[in-house]
């Protein structure tokens, strides 16, 4: 580090330098500058990192923002949304969640990103606590830091949940500076979906120890098999009064680069997040509000073809996974995520997923990201949100790497 370097970390924010960068953006850094370099030799790397649909953003959508430039809808708006945004979100909340809303219940930021950030930013005061269970996605420790609170973590089951004892313990333990529960279903990185009765158990010791509930659904569509996406703000009135149920169109619609998410809550909590919103965002980006207008009241057709294609691919990858000698894993039931366990692999030199990842990426040009960076580094998390072609291919590698270890 320079002298320089140096000098102006002593000036900035501690609570700044102590935040972690993100691995998934470091890890596809990396990959980049592996495959500029692998193209010369007309290879490449098989890249599983990064959480984004391979898919195009519909043509309806992408129709929609275009037209609002057109007709010179590119002005400043309300901070949280237009109207008729909010309109269309509290209809998608009540049909498809059945969460009864008015449009003072909502909120749309920049992404899911911003918004859960203004909501743990309108919550917490310095070293109050946040329950994140594991494994969780990354950016909502960070946040909490960023907040200066403190992230305390709940351990997982057998089907990398929410262990219910430990989360009831933890609760009991921290009463008194415990002041929220980030709860994610379908989850990342784990693609586990919560049945009704795990969200009622989860629902039951936040209700008693008066914990309020971040529900990030971001992933709801996604969902494969039998299983059904339940929102834990439906399941009662108390349990509605506690909970900020979070969504976004980036991932439901392919649209990560347009920067849409909301969040729904009492009129109360949105009242606070409107003051952060107003001085530090204005207003998110006024033709992506449009075009997430069309995405969530037009034609939805889309959605069901992606979720067709990843369930494939889940299907795929799931069986060659487990078929590889040293890795186990469970069948994920949502997103576009499997967390496979691959610590039976371990050697003198590959001692954690860390490791593994690491000569993955440099042996057989194939990135995936460490389970570290969500909690238990032994697993790695491997995205599927890529053609089934490039995930047959990075499974073949996957499977001569781990022969080879
Ligand atoms: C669980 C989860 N929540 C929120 C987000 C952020 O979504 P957005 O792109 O809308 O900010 C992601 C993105 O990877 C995610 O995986």
């Amino acid at each position: 580090m320079s002298d320089l370097t140096s000098k102006i970390d002593n000036l900035l924010s501690k609570k700044v330098l102590k935040l972690e960068e993100s691995p998934t953006f470091a890890l596809e850094k990396k990959a980049d500058e592996l495959d500029a370099l692998l193209k010369k030799e007309g290879n490449f790397v098989v890249r599983f990192g990064i959480g984004q649909p391979d898919f195009n953003t519909p043509a309806n959508i992408k129709d929609a923002a275009k037209k609002a430039i057109d007709e010179n809808k590119t002005k400043y708006t309300a901070s949280t949304g237009i109207v008729e945004l909010k309109k269309a979100i509290v209809n998608k909340f009540g049909n498809d969640n059945k969460i009864r809303y008015g449009i003072e219940n909502i909120f749309v930021g920049n992404g899911a990103k911003q918004v859960l950030d203004v909501i743990i930013r309108s919550f917490l005061n310095k070293g109050e606590m946040v329950l994140v269970p594991k494994p969780y996605w990354v950016s909502y420790t960070q946040q909490v830091v960023l907040s200066e609170g403190e992230p305390v973590a709940v351990k997982f089951n057998k089907d990398l949940k929410i262990d219910i004892s430990d989360l009831n313990n933890t609760a009991k333990a921290n009463a008194q500076k415990i002041k929220l529960l980030i709860l994610n279903s379908p989850n990342n990185p784990t693609g586990a979906v919560y049945s009704k009765k795990e969200l009622e158990d989860i629902g039951e010791i936040c209700l008693k120890n008066s914990i309020f509930i971040i529900s990030d659904e971001v992933y709801e569509n996604f969902i494969y098999g039998d299983a059904k996406h339940y929102s834990i703000a439906s399941l009662s009135d108390e349990l509605k009064n506690l909970t900020i149920t979070v969504n976004a169109v980036s991932k439901t619609y392919a649209m990560t680069g347009w920067r849409i998410g909301y969040c729904a809550a009492d009129s109360a909590i949105i009242k606070q997040m409107t003051k952060i919103q107003d001085q530090a965002a204005s207003n998110p980006c006024t033709p992506a509000q449009w075009a997430a207008l069309e995405a969530i009241e037009g034609n939805q057709d889309s959605v069901e073809i992606m979720r067709k294609e990843y369930e494939k691919r889940r299907d795929y990858i799931y069986k060659k996974l487990n078929s590889i000698k040293g890795i186990k894993c469970n069948l994920p039931e949502g997103a576009f995520y499997v967390f496979p366990d691959i610590s039976a692999l371990f050697n003198n030199k590959v001692k954690n997923a860390f490791d593994f990842a690491g000569e993955l990426l440099e042996k057989a040009k194939v990135a995936v990201v460490p389970g570290g960076a969500f909690g238990d580094d032994n697993y790695i998390r491997i995205s599927y949100a890529t053609t089934i072609e490039k995930i047959e291919e990075g499974m073949n590698r996957l499977e001569k790497f781990c022969k080879e270890l």
